[in-house]
């Protein structure tokens, strides 16, 4: 799907010789299916690993190799690239190329480029371990990065030599995130304040039961990164889940609703904005045991109590000082679906709420795709069709966007 951070805008990918140089082919495809732009240039190392031939068939924009150093309009053609790119990523970027960008070489078409590039430059490391490790590679680093360049990575394990240590280049997908951050930094929502949680929380009945809400957090995940694209500052309130953080968001992990209650209510002042997607459950064990409960063969009684409403708490703290400005609660219904969340909107004070009938098998827990329906204290009712969780979160941050500048 087109992801609006990335779609439609120029970023250069600069590939070198080594063996992650396949999965650069990955990343310019995830790119090229986010609507961005993507040019490629090749070192002749880099040939040695992987054709052209395959980033041109993924990409609309043009592949080069040093061998364009030489074509007609070769005099400004590294200035050329340098200049209309919005972003370098240099993926992977070998020991060889970063000594070269370290000390200013400009003998290939990509060195040449990046001495001459104004945009932001990623690299993503990739060799063996003993290289990254030397300290002419690690100085070289350094100088990077005080120059203003992003390194990310390299990851450990396991090394082409059949080694294991520190020379994995990042994942295409790890690098698609910093790349989102890098693109969005100035996007509508720089300087605000979002607060997102996510998942679901576990009540403790012993060490190994619990009581818990379905929720695999990806909505929440996936708000988290919308807010990012647009440039806010976030934090994650996130309940257990093995989902990866989106980069740039400052992560809270919390596992029951009573912890949740504390942590949003500590990010609530500073917040501009509080999105309440977590599953938070409504009920926690009277009692919980530290020894595991032996079963005797015999059915057991649980007495519940009922957990805070966090949403409430939220409600009371916003009449005195008014943050966050803006609230957007989720309901999860399984009858009634406006009605009920309409009663919800009102009864929690919410700026919106994001309905959702859980009783759909194509959409909702687990799965990438969401059928929700915007409705607004403001009695704007928005629904949107079947759509990826990633859509659902761009249009609930559409919305928040303009509920923050008073146009909701
Ligand atoms: N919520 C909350 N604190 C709770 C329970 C829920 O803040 N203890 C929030 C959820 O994060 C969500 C909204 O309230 O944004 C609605 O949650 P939902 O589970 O649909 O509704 P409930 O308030 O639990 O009401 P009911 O169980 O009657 O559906």
């Amino acid at each position: 799907m087109k992801i609006s951070v990335l779609n439609n805008r120029h970023v250069l990918i600069g590939v070198t010789g080594s063996i992650a140089a396949y999965k650069a082919a990955d990343l310019a495809s995830k790119l090229a299916q986010a609507g961005t732009q993507v040019d490629v240039i090749m070192t002749d190392a880099a040939r040695q690993f992987i054709a052209p031939l395959t980033f041109q068939s993924l990409i609309s924009g043009s592949v080069f190799t040093d061998s364009d150093l030489w074509g007609r309009k070769a005099h400004i053609l590294h200035v050329d690239l340098a200049h209309h790119a919005e972003l370098l990523v240099i993926a992977p970027a070998t020991a060889n190329t970063i000594a070269h960008i370290a000390n200013g070489l400009a003998d290939s078409l990509l060195s040449m480029t990046a001495l001459a590039a104004r945009c932001p430059v990623i690299i993503a490391p990739a060799m063996d371990a003993g290289m990254f490790e030397n300290p002419a590679t690690q100085a070289n680093l350094r100088t990077l990065e005080q120059r203003g360049i992003i390194v990310i990575g390299p990851a450990e394990g396991r090394l082409a030599s059949g080694l294991s240590g520190a020379g994995r280049m990042m994942e295409p997908k790890q690098i698609l995130s910093h790349i989102r951050r890098v693109l969005g930094e100035a996007g509508a929502l720089a300087g605000c304040n979002v607060v997102v949680t996510a998942g679901g929380t576990q009540e403790t009945i012993d060490p190994v039961r619990m009581i818990t809400n379905r929720s695999s957090g990806k909505q929440g995940f996936a708000l988290a990164q919308a807010a990012l694209d647009r440039g806010a500052t976030v934090t994650l309130i996130a309940a257990p889940t093995g989902l990866p953080t989106p980069v740039g968001a400052r992560r809270i992990d919390v596992r029951t609703a009573a912890e949740m209650t504390k942590a949003v209510l500590s990010a609530r002042e500073k917040a501009d904005a509080l999105l309440m997607a977590a599953a938070v459950a409504d009920f926690t064990p009277a009692k919980s045991t530290d020894q595991k409960i032996r079963k005797s063969g015999e059915g057991m009684h649980l007495e519940l109590l009922p957990t805070q409403d966090i949403l409430s708490l939220v409600a009371e703290g916003r009449q005195k000082d008014g943050w966050p400005k803006v609230v957007v609660g989720f309901a999860a219904e399984s009858q009634d679906l406006i009605e009920n969340a309409k009663k919800k909107l009102k009864k929690k004070h919410l700026s919106m709420i994001v309905a959702n009938d859980i009783t759909a098998t194509d959409a909702g827990f687990e799965v990438d795709s969401n059928r929700v329906t915007l409705i607004q204290a403001s009695g704007n009712v928005q629904a949107l069709p079947l759509i990826p969780k990633m859509a659902v979160a761009e249009a609930v941050l559409d919305q928040v966007e303009n509920l923050l500048k008073g146009k909701g």
